[in-house]
Parts: structure tokens; sequence; C-alpha cells
């Protein structure tokens, strides 16, 4: 199964994207050109911050230890919220199918 997930660019246009289950969000959203993830998916470069719409933050687990240390330092240059996660942080399942989200301000 492809996840459809939607995603809102910084000037607010929305496009829907079809995910990998079992691949990290942010390779999908790389692959169209959406963020850097110049890291790779190490959770240290915070390109692939995003914010997570709804109420899909639970459906997505928790932050991971080195991914919360990349959002409290992100935190000086963008607006860090609740919501905010690393997509590469998040591997698609089938149960994000319907996933919304915000791409966050680049530092
Ligand atoms: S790709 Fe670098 S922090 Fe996610």
């Amino acid at each position: 199964m492809m996840p459809k997930i939607t995603v809102f660019n910084q000037d607010g246009n929305e496009q829907s994207l079809s995910a990998r289950a079992g691949d990290p969000l942010m390779e999908t959203l790389r692959d169209e050109g959406l963020v850097e993830g110049t890291c790779g998916g190490a959770a240290s470069c915070g390109t692939c911050h995003i914010y997570l719409r709804d109420n899909w933050s639970e459906k997505c687990g928790e932050r991971t230890e080195d991914e919360g240390y990349m959002l409290e330092g992100l935190e000086e240059h963008v607006e860090v919220k609740d919501v905010s996660r690393l997509a590469c942080q998040i591997i698609v399942n089938d149960e994000m199918d319907g996933i919304s989200l915000d791409i966050a301000p680049q530092i």
C-alpha cells in the first residue's frame, strides 16, 4: 500500500503524494523536492522539519532522542511546535494513510 499524504508547502500550496510504507517519510518529501534531507536521515541537519496537522502526532509515535535534541537546536531559528517532527524519524506505515502536514520554515 502507498499511504496518501497531503503536504502544504511554505506558500500554502497543497500537494498530494503517495508515500512508500517502510521508508522514512523524509524520502518521499525529498524526492519531490519539498525538503533537502541534507544529512540523509540522521536527525542532524533539521532540513526535514515538518508540522503534523490534525491529530497525526499520535499516529506517528514519539520523537526519537536525537530528534528531540535537533528540534531543540532549531528552536533558536524557527518556531518549534508540539506537532513538530523530523520527517526522517517517521517510518511510513499503512496507518498513516491520509496524513497531512506543513513543511516548516527552513533555517
Ligand atoms: S534529514 Fe536531516 S534531520 Fe532529517
